[in-house]
């Protein structure tokens, strides 16, 4: 699939004012600093979209971004980040849980996971709840350009073992690297494959 056009739309903190839901929507998750911001100015070929930081929490939101007037991107906060207090953190799961149960035009998430580490338990345990949520999602590792192939491939295996002591098929798994542009053909063509409607 070919980005023509890809542009910012808005950044909300609750759900009932996020754009019409009247597109297919593929929404970005994961860890804070894991990569969702970089994957998605990646994809969109466009170094500023998102905005990126080397210091977790930076998106603090969910952002909205039109791709070909076709379908949403949405860029959202990640997970898992130790410096904000209990009260934060309890203002991030209500807002990610309204916008996971209440988005009917969420085609996908993507969880986006760390390539360069053993499987992470709030990782595990977010997907768990995906999966209990009937939430269509896959697993996007980022970061592959930070250490060996070998490496990276010892990972996702590692990762795909964990998830199959609970899961009876396995959610499709894709490889990137948002810094040498790769696993972007792979990722687009599976939007391109999931978002005629
Ligand atoms: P939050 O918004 O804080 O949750 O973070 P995020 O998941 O959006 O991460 P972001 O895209 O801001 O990237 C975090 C840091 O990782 C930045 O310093 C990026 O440059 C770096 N980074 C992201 N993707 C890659 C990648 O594929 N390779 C390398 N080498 N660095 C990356
Ligand atoms: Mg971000």
């Amino acid at each position: 699939m070919l980005i023509q056009d890809a542009r910012f739309l808005t950044s909300n903190s609750r759900v009932e004012e996020c754009p019409a839901p009247t597109l297919p929507e593929y929404a970005f998750i994961g860890r804070s600093n894991v990569g969702k911001s970089s994957l998605i100015n990646m994809l969109t070929n466009q170094k500023g979209l998102a905005k990126t930081s080397s210091q977790p929490g930076k998106t603090q939101l969910i952002n909205h971004f039109l791709i070909n007037e076709a379908w949403y991107l949405v860029d959202l906060p990640g997970y898992g980040y130790a410096k904000i207090s209990k009260d934060a953190r309890a203002k991030w799961a209500r807002m990610i849980n309204f916008y996971l149960r209440q988005r009917p035009n969420l085609t996908c998430v993507m969880v986006l996971l760390d390539s360069r580490h053993a499987p992470q338990a709030a990782d595990l345990e977010f997907m768990e709840q995906l999966g209990t949520e009937g939430v269509p999602f896959v697993m996007v590792f980022t970061k592959a350009d930070k250490q060996s192939s070998s490496r990276t491939s010892q990972n996702v295996v590692q990762y795909l073992e964990k998830m199959r002591e609970t899961w009876d098929e396995l959610p499709l798994h894709f490889v990137t690297s948002a810094e040498e542009k790769n696993g972007r053909d792979e990722l687009l063509g599976f939007v391109a494959d999931t978002n005629q409607r």
